[in-house]
């Protein structure tokens, strides 16, 4: 029987056999050849929920029309659960169940229909049903498609892991259908892609080149369907759609010719383990929340690093390979924002990672094998080579170390990474020239990339690479250029020079089968201004076409016509690029051109004269006018057009001067020589000046030529200081300079020498102002971090004085943080070749232009470097931010003006560690003139050009690590628009900072340093607010009206705002989501919902209510807005309403919200028809930074994995209710919703019903189930109603609950906190625990009844007793070993005694040298550690950072009154506090000397012999530990006669400050009674720290806040008994 339908299919052969069919639509085709081919009685289709939605139907329609009429010939389906938990042993039992109960016998064909996963499993019953039976691969995912369904490999997960059960088993047929990509999730698609990026790159080049610069082509073929089976048959199919079937039969080709050599996995195939060995271990950390295929990618990388460092692979191969990954949105490393972010990713160190990989199938014995590249399309061995843990360390380490020592390579010869702007000239004048040019150290760029594409297309020129990439060979096409012929769009990224550059070479370009040349960009190119060019090209006569809008990309530009010539006049105030762009194709003008440049100060000239020399060395002398009066230049040019440029054999691409700084730094600090090769006295660029006007002064010897410099050091420790240099001429070397000053101890030559008195070992370096704004405040970074060597500096107006030191005198062992600042690395990693254990905490900020730097250092100067671990835990307990500043996208800020974008903004800054920039004062700093003036002079209209010009500029110039606040009008102009759109879908934040108007209007009312609107401020409100929703993705609310009826007002700088500033920015960048830390910990978690109408009434009771628990559930299907309170049936809040609850939440509690939607049937309010009003309330919880979302899977499939996607860092809680009692805990609906909840869910919460208490142990047997599968992902399982208690008491993740306080429960059946406690203790789970107090005296103590208070309020079985002894003697002992003992807290005299009986302290109490507080901690395994810490000091810390201004610097200067044991934990807090200088007061001298010198040098200790007088500013905060009775605030005799210490306001001399007393009674001292005299000073008791520090216990303890309020209380009233 011949096909039906006429179908075009490319084969690709397997193990000799044509088996594998590629083409699109092929669905009737597969049916009439299985069954032409195949002969059977029985067919099975086996295939998930997922795919048969989309296509089972088809398939079942072809098999019907097909069998019509054939006796005996069955088609049966069967379809599954989706997802990896089917892969299950499980899941293979039953399909053969399945197959059994059908009766299918050894002649049945089997088809698996669906992904890797179908594909695995059906293969692998295939292999085993009946002793092996025929299937086919009907692959629908891009992995499935390239790498799974090819092969013959099918296996099966268990709980020990993945694919651990399987056989080989080749299919009969592979059927690729490409049109089944169609619908395949954008994600999964990448996932693929990442495996065809690898095939391309360890078998072809040329595959790979393709690869590279199509990646919009590849993802065309699929993001639009196919009609009508459009591409069925090649006459109907799209280029796009050829390319895609082509990149995945050239994958596949690749994979079935190593298959068929190497089928059972011996040696060569291997080889597509490229990525792998780093991948997989990525991936058994990851998993699944990360796709397979990104972890490969990000494996791909670091393999590629290793191949790099060992001297292999050459950067420029990594660097294609990491921008093709991208291309296709791949990660490319472990800080990637979606990897960086997850709480697993802590769990990525390189000790885990190396011990994984330890385990993996390719190794031999204990070493690690790695497949290396060696170049693009070739690996080093044909099998994966054995390379050391130390190499693969290094790659894995964010940090790094050089070792210090002297360069083993000296005298060392080198280059140095090439110019960009060179490097774009010199291969654009190549390619237009006539001959073979060999250019060497092109630097690889996005720019020089597209570039080459381009110049391709055009048929301008042909590249290859010689020595492994690190020469290109361009034969020149002679200017001779031709449009594509197909009317290929020329595709230009944001490469903008190549933009620039390309436009007047398309002019040249002559008519192929086409008659133009279409050149486009993405979305931000189509921003870029090419206006001025195209005006002066068609005023010449040329035709060029804006194909969308005027002014920019894309472009039509007419060929055949060429560049006329003759005069062409040029607007060049806006870019050189314009110029150099004409003149680099002058001389293929018809005639020649006499280029004359208006418009103003022309820009850049030093560019112009760049290209202009270049062009000289390619044999073109173009002729600068000047006029014959004055002699001046003119802005006039002449380029002659009688010949082609003239290649030269070779051309060298000079060095980047800047990053040139370095080796040669490293020969002037180690005393060894340095040549490099390619910059020297002829250079254009600044820096170059370095070597003679830096170097030579410090007493280097400096010899340059032309093109060479070597720079020989004197012996180590002869540098001079510099006295004075002006470095503006080269203002990036700056900090080069900086780090060799800082060993500069010598006094500098004569004639350099500062008469003005300053130290001989100053070097002052100015005319640097400008490194205030570059990727950081350089000034500040080099002083800040100088100062960590022991390096003393002086910050100038524009640069700074650095005293230098003999290099033995500074300290070894300092983490530099380097600002995601390339310089900053390099400059330091310069000093630690002579500073033993610098560490360089952030390696990859080198990759902007210096990527190989560390494997240069070591391969190309000699010198050591070794990856670092930097500890991920910061020291007290909060968890450190997940990912880096560098990491971060940059937060801006839009909202009215007014509205408090600055305010918000410098607080989030400092939260983040990111800096901050205002718009309006960069405006400044630009124009050198204040908006407000700039309107004045220059109208409205050229401010709003000039503003976005700026925005665009910020967005380029500080794409991570910043938080930019806009100016109001910003959202005026649909450019701005349009860029601060394009920021938020390239994964920017944008943040509308919300405040009601009236506020606005109030705080406009008194401003005046913006201009006024000329109309009213509301009619703007309300024009912009829609504009400022549509361009950002988050909403930071600044608005009180909602808060004031509930009675907390907030002033906008409470702590309440503060700490929500915190969170809010913490969470929506990434850096610390706000998550429940018992939920991340897989610890029991419970969260309260929140069922009122008018959630502002429960607000002054918040912290009782949420005492305990670890989130809070919103329920916005239940708000009602005031004036609609009786709303019954179908009701939805309006969204301001909604998000002034949340907003007046958020200011009373930093809990992670819930944030949730019930339906109706689901037991809900919100309409079950209202699909898009629910998904808009889902987004309003995502865009106000909502911790969870509660996602009900009822809704239609495709909006919620839309919705999914755009989630940001919310995490989702797919929830599911069955209401009706029918769902049952062991049947298949279950099942369904559990795999689909899992897959767009970060949390699954099912929900059913208890009809009697055995459900509920129904319900424990599939969470046990579950849990089986390696990275279940935590689920919230219950049941409803009375019946269902017990499920609640069992449940395990956020259970939610009820409080007494709350009128309704949010459900039947519902619990509270306390109740669960009591339960869970009454079923053995919770058993009581017993607490001590030792020490002595103790009987006074309120510390039991705080304890106690706080255990009966949660309902928890605890005890605490009062255990006092005069010693920590043998009863302490045997207390601390028994089985119920919980902890203790620990008072004088044992707070050092008790220490040896401990297994562990915590670093803060080994700090302090005291612990107060032991916990006992029971591991998983059972065993028993008892932990020292210490919670004195965050009892002074809290109470003090409470009574701050929060949004006021941290304090600098303190004083601490008594040397005992309370004042260690006092100093340590003041340190904590970011107290420089401490002063320390005591009675007796000695023992303050003592206390002192237990501390480290930069606590700043300072001892103090009076309280009146302090040597340097006075304190600002006072903590005193001495008794109550030791101070006396009375002169009187017998006061001091006493021996009190006469406390005077003499203390108080700063305008504000917090004054402690440790000292409980009297509750008020004399310290604390004389400083609540003076205005600006706060006070706290030691009540107030007790009561911290007890709550701080508490919480270690049990894991659980202390319920404030009831506990406080207690205290209170017992303390005032006594
Ligand atoms: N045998 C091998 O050599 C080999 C190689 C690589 C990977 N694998 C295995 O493959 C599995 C991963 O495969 P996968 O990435 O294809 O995952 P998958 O099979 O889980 O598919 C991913 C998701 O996409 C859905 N889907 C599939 N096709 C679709 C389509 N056309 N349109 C819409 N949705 C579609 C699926 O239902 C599923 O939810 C893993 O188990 C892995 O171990 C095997």
């Amino acid at each position: 029987m011949s096909p039906l339908v006429q179908t075009d299919v490319t084969k690709v052969s397997i193990l000799g056999k044509d088996s594998i069919h590629c083409g699109f639509h092929l669905v009737p085709y597969i049916v009439q050849t299985v069954l032409d081919t195949l002969k059977s009685s029985t067919y099975v289709l086996v295939t998930d929920t997922v795919v048969a939605s989309f296509y089972l139907k088809e398939f079942e329609e072809e098999f019907e029309k097909a069998l019509d009429g054939k006796n005996g010939v069955r088609f049966l389906r069967h379809v599954i659960s989706p997802g990896e938990t089917s892969k299950s042993r499980q899941g293979k039992a039953d399909i053969e169940d399945f197959l059994l109960e059908h009766k299918c016998t050894r002649d049945t064909v089997i088809l698996a229909l669906g992904g890797g996963v179908i594909g695995d499993l059906v293969g692998f019953v295939a292999a085993t049903f009946m002793r092996g039976v025929r299937f086919c691969q009907i692959p629908t995912t891009l992995l499935a498609m390239v790498d799974s369904s090819v092969g013959g490999k099918t296996a099966i997960d268990t709980p020990h892991g993945k694919n651990l059960i399987g056989a080989f088993w080749q299919p009969e047929y592979i059927f690729i259908d490409a049109a089944f990509l169609e619908t395949l999730p954008a994600r999964e698609f990448s996932n693929g892609m990442a495996e065809v990026v690898k095939t391309a790159a360890i078998w072809n080049d040329e595959e790979f080149s393709a690869l590279e610069s199509q990646s919009e082509a590849v993802f065309a073929a699929i993001q639009t369907p196919s009609k009508n089976n459009a591409g069925r048959i090649i006459s109907t199919r799209s280029p796009e759609q050829q390319l895609l079937l082509h990149v995945i039969s050239a994958s596949i080709g690749v994979k079935a010719h190593i298959v068929t050599i190497d089928e059972r996995e011996t040696g060569l195939r291997n080889l597509v383990n490229f990525g792998h060995t780093i991948g997989h271990a990525i991936e058994a950390v990851l998993t699944p929340t990360i796709l397979h295929g990104e972890c490969v990618s990000v494996g791909m990388i670091l393999e590629a690093e290793v191949a790099r460092q060992l001297g292999i692979l050459g950067q420029v191969a990594v660097g294609r390979l990491t921008r093709a990954l991208k291309a296709y949105n791949l990660p490319t490393s472990l800080s990637d924002s979606r990897i960086a972010t997850l709480p697993a990713a802590r769990l990525l160190n390189a000790d885990r990672l190396l011990s994984i990989m330890a385990i993996d199938k390719k190794n031999s014995g204990a070493e690690k094998k790695v497949v290396l590249l060696s170049r693009i399309g070739a690996t080093y061995e044909l099998k994966a080579t054995t390379v050391a843990d130390a190499v693969i360390r290094r790659s894995l380490c964010e940090a790094v170390t050089v070792v210090a020592g002297i360069p083993s390579k000296s005298p060392v010869v080198m280059s140095t990474p090439g110019s960009k702007s060179i490097s774009n000239r010199a291969l654009l004048l190549a390619a237009l020239g006539k001959g073979t040019c060999r250019l060497k150290n092109l630097l690889h760029s996005d720019d020089t990339q597209v570039m080459m594409n381009a110049l391709i297309d055009l048929n301008g020129a042909k590249f290859s690479w010689e020595d492994g990439g690190e020469t290109l060979v361009v034969e020149g096409g002679g200017g001779k250029l031709t449009s594509p012929a197909s009317g290929k769009e020329i595709y230009l990224g944001n490469a903008g020079t190549a933009a620039r550059f390309l436009t007047t070479v398309c002019v040249l370009a002559q008519k192929s089968a086409s008659s133009s040349t279409f050149i486009t960009g993405n979305a931000r190119m189509k921003q870029r201004p090419v206006g001025p060019l195209v005006d002066a090209l068609r005023s010449n006569g040329s035709s060029l076409e804006y194909a969308e809008s005027e002014g920019c990309l894309p472009l039509r530009i007419a060929s055949g016509g060429g560049l006329k010539g003759g005069r062409i006049k040029l607007a060049a105030s806006v870019s050189s690029q314009y110029v150099s762009s004409i003149l680099l194709c002058a001389p293929y003008a018809s005639q020649p051109v006499e280029l004359e440049l208006t418009g103003g100060t022309v820009i850049s000239q030093p560019y112009i004269d760049m290209t202009l020399a270049m062009m000289r060395t390619f044999g073109v002398h173009a002729r600068r006018h000047t006029d014959s009066q004055t002699g001046k230049p003119l802005d006039v040019y002449t380029i002659p057009n009688d010949a082609a440029y003239t290649n030269p054999s070779d051309y060298a691409i000079e060095s980047d001067a800047s990053s040139a700084t370095y080796p040669l730094a490293v020969a002037a600090i180690t005393g060894t020589r340095c040549t490099l090769k390619n910059i020297g006295s002829a250079s254009l660029q600044g820096d170059a000046m370095f070597a003679k006007s830096v170097l030579e002064p410090m007493g280097c010897e400096v010899v340059q030529t032309e093109n060479e410099t070597t720079v020989t050091g004197p012996p180590v420790g002869q540098l001079r200081a510099l006295g004075a240099v002006d470095m503006e001429p080269m203002t990036d070397a700056f900090l080069t300079a900086s780090v060799l000053a800082a060993v500069a101890a010598l006094p500098p030559k004569a004639e350099r020498e500062l008469k003005d008195g300053s130290p001989k070992n100053t070097t002052r370096i100015f005319g640097i102002a400008n490194q205030r704004v570059k990727e950081c405040n350089r000034i500040r970074a080099m002083i800040d971090q100088l100062a960590k060597f022991g390096v003393q500096t002086k910050e100038l107006d524009d640069g700074l004085e650095i005293y230098g030191r003999p290099s033995c005198e500074l300290k070894r062992g300092c983490s530099i943080h380097c600002y995601d600042d390339h310089r900053v690395a390099m400059a330091f990693s310069v000093l630690g070749t002579v500073i033993d254990g610098t560490i360089l905490e952030e390696k990859r900020c080198v990759e902007k232009t210096w990527p190989n730097w560390w494997d240069d250092l070591e391969n190309k100067i000699g010198l050591k470097v070794a990856g670092v671990e930097l500890a991920t835990s910061s020291a007290q307990g909060v968890p450190s931010p997940v990912s880096s500043a560098k990491d971060s996208a940059s937060v801006v800020l839009i909202g009215m003006r007014g509205s408090g974008k600055t305010f918000v903004g410098s607080l989030a800054a400092r939260s983040l560690d990111f800096s901050f920039v205002d718009a309006d004062a960069h405006f400044e700093i630009i124009h050198k003139m204040g908006v407000k003036e700039y309107v004045h002079a220059r109208g409205w209209p050229a401010f709003r050009e000039a503003e976005t010009q700026i925005l665009k500029d910020l967005l380029k110039d500080h794409p991570t690590g910043y938080v930019i606040s806009l100016g109001g009008g910003i959202v005026e102009t649909p450019e701005s628009r349009a860029a601060l759109k394009f920021y938020c879908e390239s994964g920017g934040i944008v943040v509308h900072i919300k405040r009601e108007i009236d506020e606005v209007v109030k705080y406009l009312g008194e401003e005046t340093a913006r201009p006024a609107y000329g109309e009213p401020v509301v009619d703007v409100f309300k024009r912009r607010e829609p504009w400022f929703a549509e361009c950002s993705n988050y909403e930071f609310v600044n608005y009180t009206g909602v808060l004031q009826q509930a009675d907390v007002r907030a002033n906008s700088a409470s702590e309440g705002f503060v700490n929500e500033v915190r969170r809010f920015f913490g969470h929506v960048t990434g850096r610390v989501p706000n998550f429940a830390a018992n939920v991340v910990r897989g610890e029991r978690s419970y969260f309260l919902s929140l069922t009122y109408p008018d959630i502002t009434p429960a607000l002054p009771h918040l912290e009782e209510l949420t005492a305990a628990v670890d989130a809070i559930e919103l329920r916005v299907d239940l708000l009602r807005a005031p004036k609609e309170m009786d709303a019954r049936g179908n009701y939805m809040p309006p969204t301001p309403y909604v998000v002034e609850q949340v907003a007046s939440l958020r200011q009373k509690t930093t809990l992670p919200i819930v944030f949730t939607v019930r339906t109706v049937s689901q037991g809900g309010m919100h309409p079950d028809d209202a699909e898009d009003e629910a998904f808009a309330l889902y987004a309003v919880g995502v865009r106000l930074g909502c911790e969870y979302i509660d996602l009900e899977l009822g809704w239609k499939e495709q909006r919620i994995r839309e919705f999914v996607k755009d989630k940001g860092h919310s995490q989702i809680i797919a929830s599911w209710h069955d209401w009706s009692g029918s769902m049952k805990w062991d049947g298949p609906v279950v099942k369904d919703k559990y795999a689909y909840g899992s897959q767009v869910g970060d949390i699954v919460k099912i929900v059913g019903k208890a009809l009697s208490p055995e459900d509920n142990f129904k319900l424990r047997a599939f969470v046990s189930e579950t849990r089986k599968s390696a990275n279940a992902k935590p689920f919230i399982a219950i049941n409803t109603g009375y019946e269902g208690q017990l499920s609640r008491i069992l449940n395990e993740t956020f259970s939610p609950v009820t409080h007494h306080l709350l009128s309704v429960k949010a459900a039947p059946g519902q619990l509270s906190f306390k109740e669960i406690q009591n339960a869970l203790h009454l079923m053995g789970m919770l058993p009581a625990k017993r607490f001590y107090l030792f020490g002595t005296p103790i009987q006074a103590s309120p510390s039991p009844t705080l304890h106690n208070t706080g255990f009966a309020a949660l309902g928890l079985p605890h005890k605490y007793d009062l255990f006092e002894t005069p010693e920590v003697d043998d009863k302490i002992k045997q207390l601390v070993k028994s089985a119920d003992f919980g902890g203790a807290s620990v008072t004088i005299p044992h707070k050092l005694p008790i220490m040896p009986l401990l297994d562990e302290l915590t670093p803060e109490a080994r700090a302090i040298g005291a612990v107060n507080t032991v916990i006992a901690r029971v591991a998983a395994d059972g065993t028993r550690r008892l932990v020292g810490d210490n919670t004195d000091w965050i009892g002074i810390r809290n109470c003090v950072s409470a009574r701050l201004a929060a949004d006021a610097p941290a304090p600098t200067v303190g004083l601490v009154i008594g040397a005992g044991g309370t004042s260690r934990a006092a100093i340590y807090a003041l340190h904590r506090l970011g107290v420089q200088r401490i002063y320390l007061y005591n009675r007796t001298r000695t023992s303050a000397e003592t206390l002192a010198g237990a501390f480290p040098k930069d606590f700043g200790i300072e001892i103090v012999d009076s309280v009146v007088a302090f040597p340097h500013d006075p304190p600002t905060i006072i903590v005193s530990t001495v008794p109550g009775a030791a101070t006396t605030s009375s002169a009187s005799k017998e006061a001091v006669s006493g021996g009190s210490l006469l406390l005077t306001s003499a203390l108080f001399q700063s305008e504000s400050g917090v004054a402690v007393d440790m000292a409980y009674r009297p509750a008020v001292t004399a310290l604390l009674s004389l400083a609540s005299e003076k205005k600006g000073w706060r006070i706290v008791r030691g009540v107030d720290v007790l009561l911290e520090q007890g709550y701080a216990q508490f919480a270690l303890w049990t894991g659980r806040q202390c319920p404030r309020t009831v506990v406080s209380e207690k205290v209170w009233e017992k303390y005032n008994q006594v």
